[in-house]
């Protein structure tokens, strides 16, 4: 984690753009990492997520706004630093949504991505995480919401390696735990693997999926679960 927060300690950005905050875990990690900055912008299509953002970031210098990243309201070359943690495979459209946030970034400004990755070196409890996010990938798909697997860590190198970026800078990480077995939070995965099997119990033919849930839970109790392995890159537009 230490070199991941390094790179940010590196950048001194004016406008910043948070694309596909979400609930704006990653606005907290720029705040308290960003060599300086002037605003943050995030933007999410989930009206659900942004009531939640707008909410937690009452300061002037961080907006919230609903927008669908394949068409961004901003002008060209807007900021000077844009940001997509989490969410690559999230993207439905990614080629688009990748040209649309190069779009809005200046020349001389930089792209930053996080992404988990499926494969590499993962310890038996980072495994089980990544068994539980391509079953909540699974159910987003059985109800509708894009949701992809989570890439191979050669495919997220594919995916940077086309945004042609100049002085590339990667870093692998990952958050540590002390006891991935640890009650209180493999209480609150298994209470969610249940919630999400009550919401598949109202689709028919999701029996394949139920049964997977409940033995994501027992790996839970099993060997734990922790957060997987990411790669957190940053290059200059040129
Ligand atoms: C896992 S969340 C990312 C959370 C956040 N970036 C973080 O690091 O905590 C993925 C987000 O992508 C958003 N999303 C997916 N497709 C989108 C699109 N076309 N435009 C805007 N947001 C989108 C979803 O609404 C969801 O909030």
């Amino acid at each position: 984690m230490k070199d991941a927060y390094g790179i940010l300690n590196q950048i001194s950005a004016d406008m910043v753009l948070d694309a596909a905050t979400g609930k704006g875990d990653f606005i907290n990690i720029l705040k308290q990492n960003l060599k300086s900055f002037t605003q943050i912008i995030g933007v999410d299509a989930s009206e659900r997520s942004v009531d939640y953002a707008q909410k937690i970031f009452p300061e002037n210098n961080v907006e919230i706004y609903r927008m669908d990243l394949e068409k961004l309201q901003f002008d060209d070359a807007h900021f000077d630093l844009v940001c997509l943690a989490n969410a690559l495979h999230h993207m439905e459209k990614l080629d688009l949504v990748l040209a649309e946030l190069l779009r809005v970034l200046k020349s001389g400004g930089r792209f930053l991505i996080v992404e988990m990755y499926r494969d590499g070196e993962q310890s038996e409890a980072q495994k089980t995480h990544i068994l539980l996010h391509h079953w909540l990938a699974a159910i987003d798909t059985s109800f509708g919401v894009y949701h992809g697997k989570t890439f191979a860590r050669h495919e997220i190198e594919a995916i940077v390696q086309k945004l042609k970026l100049k002085k590339l800078q990667w870093c692998d990480f990952y958050i540590p735990v002390d006891n991935p077995k640890d009650g209180r939070s493999c209480e609150g995965l298994k209470r969610n693997c249940l919630e999400n099997i009550k919401r598949l119990e109202t689709l028919e033919g999701t029996e394949k999926l139920i049964e997977e849930g409940k033995a994501i839970m027992e790996r839970i109790a099993n060997v734990g679960c922790a957060s997987p392995s990411r790669m957190m890159c940053v290059g200059v537009k040129v």
